[in-house]
């Protein structure tokens, strides 16, 4: 498994805006492992999270995801990485108000350009994430913790090898908390996805395999 042609290897990686932010990391995850990082407001957590889904460029340093630097990716290429090998959950849901809780999920297969077998795996996700009386519910009718799992929903809807989550779980109470994160444990396991997920609450965190500390651009392990 250590030479996985799957693996997410992060080598060196280094961020700047007027100070810097990130120290020449490194770090390496395998299919279905679970990260999460930690560590004070503006140690770089996001910054992180931006430049592994290709948000931002990094400075320097590699990023390789089943052997391909992404760091490297343009045009075509880029866009594929960003719609089809990574997800994304952020502490807001970003679901259009005006869509339903299934619609809100389809959008993920609107860039590929992707008919039928999209809406059945989309009634599937929700299924699975416990909504299945919930999809034609606009978002307006859902509470907090179904809304981010439409989220969650979405991001999966394209079978991504990596999850990227910044503060999931920041706008829910601790039961839908804990709900979320178990089911990126669940995720992870069953689909072989490498799940990270940037939060500050120290309990949640504890429940994935690896933790680690952001502080002064470096990361520690927990
Ligand atoms: N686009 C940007 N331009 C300039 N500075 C930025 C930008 N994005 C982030 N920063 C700075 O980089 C540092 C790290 O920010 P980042 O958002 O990654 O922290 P964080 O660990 O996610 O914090 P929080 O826990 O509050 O979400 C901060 O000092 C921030 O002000
Ligand atoms: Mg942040």
């Amino acid at each position: 498994m250590l030479n996985s042609p799957e693996r997410l290897e992060v080598k060196n990686l280094s961020k700047a805006y007027q100070l810097p932010v990130l120290k020449n990391l490194e770090f390496a995850a395998l299919p279905g492992e679970t990260i999460a990082i930690t560590g004070p407001s503006g140690s770089g957590k996001s910054t992180l999270l931006n430049l592994l889904g290709r948000l931002e460029y990094a400075d320097s340093g590699e990023i390789y995801l089943g052997g391909v630097n992404i760091t490297g990716l343009q045009k075509e290429e880029l866009y594929n990485y960003r719609n089809k090998m990574v997800g994304f959950v952020f502490q807001e849901h970003f679901l259009l108000p005006q869509c339903t809780a299934l619609e809100n999920v389809l959008l993920a297969a609107l860039p590929a350009g992707e008919g039928g077998p999209a809406e059945k795996k989309a009634v599937q996700l929700l299924n699975k994430l416990g909504l299945s009386s919930k999809l034609d519910s606009f978002p307006a009718k859902l509470s907090g913790g179904e809304r981010q799992r439409v989220a969650i929903a979405r991001a999966l809807l394209n079978s991504p090898k990596l999850l990227l989550c910044d503060e999931p779980t920041g706008n829910l109470d601790a039961a839908n908390g804990k709900l979320v994160v178990d089911i990126f444990l669940e995720i992870a396991q069953a689909e072989k996805v490498i799940v990270l997920m940037a939060t500050h609450n120290l309990e949640l965190a504890a429940k994935f395999k690896t933790v680690f500390r952001l502080a002064d651009g470096m990361l520690e392990k927990v």
